[in-house]
């Protein structure tokens, strides 16, 4: 027979268990875990503290902290991640986007203030963190994310209807060479594949065996991305627009020789939550 647990319980055993196998944030992963396994919002458990767990969820949340003390991140195993205090639904065709990717949106936003309308393209948007952050932000906004997958596409389309930006927000299919509107935008925003290929298996696995490796590979030297991306942002965009890069740690100097020789200057770059260098803002030269 199995003994009866309550919310409470099962919160403070799990937890116990996640920190003895080196998990970083054990009580929010057994929160997020337990919230996924009884099928509830996981702001609502508080309120569930003394309910008795169904054999059958403590089984489902024994299945999902195995997953998790397996090196599964939580966000994979519940599908998914807030972003910019936005609720994303993230499948394995997705980078799970990243909080240090939020400097992008405070970029952009900094950037932004004068524009009553920007229109915004979004160079690879995986679920389309950015792009809906970003339009959220601006409510008269437009934008378009474009993505070489067809099924990152679909996650985020529908991340765009859940969250009701649907009727500001469009998505391509395409590659970020492909034609879209020269000229045609304010802002263009990516968060691009820039990890050198030889160092991908040494990566955390917890990316390496999780993140799409089309959302991780950056060639040889990890700056084949900007090396398309530089050229696309000088036709994309409108004189006066600004281009937003994320970059990895490093790369600044290089990404900003291949922007520099599109006619496009560095304005400004804005450092992630551990002092690295994130994101370049460039601006096409005759622009202030
Ligand atoms: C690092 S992920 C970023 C996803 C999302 N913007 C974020 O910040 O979480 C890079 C994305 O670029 C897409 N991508 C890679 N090469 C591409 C190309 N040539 N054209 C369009 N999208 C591409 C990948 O499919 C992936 O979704």
């Amino acid at each position: 027979m199995i003994e009866a647990v309550t919310v409470a319980q099962a919160l403070t055993r799990a937890t116990g268990e996640l920190a003895s196998s080196g998990i970083a944030v054990p009580r929010l992963d057994a929160r997020l875990l337990l919230a996924h396994a009884l099928g509830v919002p996981s702001e609502q458990l508080l309120s569930l503290d003394a309910r008795a767990l169904s054999a059958a969820e403590q089984s489902a949340f024994s299945d999902l902290l195995r997953r998790r003390r397996a090196g599964e991140p939580t966000s994979r195993i519940v599908g998914r991640r807030e972003f910019w205090s936005l609720d994303f639904a993230i499948t394995p065709d997705v980078l799970d986007p990243r909080p240090d990717s939020e400097t992008i949106v405070e970029t952009v936003l900094g950037a932004l203030q004068s524009r009553a309308v920007p229109r915004i393209v979004d160079l690879g948007t995986g679920s389309g963190c950015l792009l809906l952050a970003l339009l959220s932000e601006c409510p008269d906004a437009t934008g378009l994310g474009v993505d070489i997958s067809a099924a990152a596409c679909r996650v985020a389309t529908g991340n765009a209807r859940r969250l009701g930006l649907d009727d500001r927000a469009a998505f391509a299919c395409m590659d970020w060479n492909g034609a879209v509107t020269p000229g045609g935008f304010d802002v263009v925003v990516s968060n691009p594949p820039y990890i050198a290929d030889g160092e991908i298996e040494g990566l955390a696995p917890e990316v390496a065996r999780h993140d799409p490796r089309g959302a991780l590979s950056g060639g040889a030297d990890g700056l084949d991305a900007y090396r398309c991306l530089a050229p696309a942002a000088a036709v994309l965009l409108r004189p006066g627009g600004f281009a937003v890069m994320e970059i990895g740690a490093g790369q600044g100097p290089a990404v900003e020789r291949l922007f520099a020789a599109r006619g496009l200057a560095l304005r400004e770059a804005r450092r992630d939550l551990a002092g690295i260098d994130r994101c370049l803002l460039f601006a096409s030269e005759s622009s202030t």
